[in-house]
């Protein structure tokens, strides 16, 4: 199979699910030739550089990503100048790619379409998901309260913690779920979408403070999960589509990875503690220091 012959692959299975015969203009190769061969594919929620080294590593010669490859400002987000080829992120993936052999293919609404948001759903127990039926749907779920189904949601995921914002006890049963980005402050339409069509909660991929700051306003509770985190089975139930449909093909999907952690500054807490417990006032200057060990 050829680049070209992927491509077309896709397409047929975006078909398939009711999406037009053609690729969003966001997507497609971009890094690579069309004709290469394919001798294995990494899938990817996002075209790391690590997760570029560990494509190559493995044999892997394309790198199937879900989002943005080349960062670019926002107000440039439909009009990609060759100037942002320069930063160094984007100039790091490429190289990575290049040291690794590999041409990068974004699938992003594609993607969406055929699995992401269908599965973010399933995974969240949903029982009547009614699997493609576009973008415009909000989710029935068992009476309960916004604490209860925060602390479902971490455990489902194997959170650590969850960002929510709403009262922990107010009762709800229809859920909207901004998936990905679309608790974002870009993406705030569709929180309001969800809104109009009846959810009295939300279960978000990533949110920001806008996307909080709207949601409380509009006297909805928010429960964030993550970007990726609510993403990326959907990532990896296409990895193992296409290792059914190309049996010969080495196929792997990749396990990203939160691109933060959380941090207890343990001993500098203690420290502040103990100068706060002898009446010592410590100077604004010296705590923000104690803060950074
Ligand atoms: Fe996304």
């Amino acid at each position: 199979m050829k680049i070209k012959d992927f491509q077309q692959y896709v397409l047929k299975l975006k078909q398939s699910v009711g999406g037009a015969a053609m690729l969003n203009p966001d997507e497609g190769l971009l890094l690579g030739s069309p004709e290469a061969e394919v001798k294995g594919v990494l899938t990817a929620w996002m075209g790391t550089v690590e997760a570029l080294e560990k494509a190559g590593a493995a044999g892997c010669n394309l790198a199937v990503v879900h989002e943005t490859f080349y960062f670019h400002p926002r107000e440039f987000a439909g009009n990609f100048q060759p100037q942002h080829l320069t930063w160094r992120a984007n100039r790091r993936r490429i190289e990575a790619a290049e040291r690794n052999g590999l041409s990068v293919f974004r699938l992003h609404g594609t993607l969406d379409l055929i699995c992401i948001y269908d599965d973010f759903a399933l995974a969240l127990g949903i029982q009547d998901v009614k699997p493609n039926a576009g973008w415009d749907r909000v989710f029935p779920i068992p009476e309960t309260t916004v604490g209860e189904l925060a602390g479902r949601v971490k455990r489902l995921f194997r959170l650590e913690r969850v960002r929510m914002s709403g009262d922990p006890g107010r009762r709800v049963r229809c859920a909207g779920l901004p998936w990905g980005g679309l608790a974002l402050d870009s993406n705030l339409s569709y929180m309001q979408r969800c809104i109009e069509l009846g959810a009295d909660v939300l279960i978000a991929g990533e949110a920001d403070e806008y996307g909080f700051t709207f949601a409380a306003d509009a006297g909805i509770p928010l429960i964030e999960t993550g970007h990726f985190v609510s993403e990326s089975l959907g990532m990896t139930h296409f990895a193992r589509r296409l290792a059914q449909d190309f049996p010969g093909l080495k196929t792997i999907g990749y396990a990203d990875r939160r691109p933060f952690e959380y941090r207890l500054f343990w001993r500098s807490e203690r420290i502040s503690l103990t100068f706060r417990r002898r009446g010592i006032k410590l100077p604004a200057s010296a705590s923000a220091c104690a803060w950074k060990n």
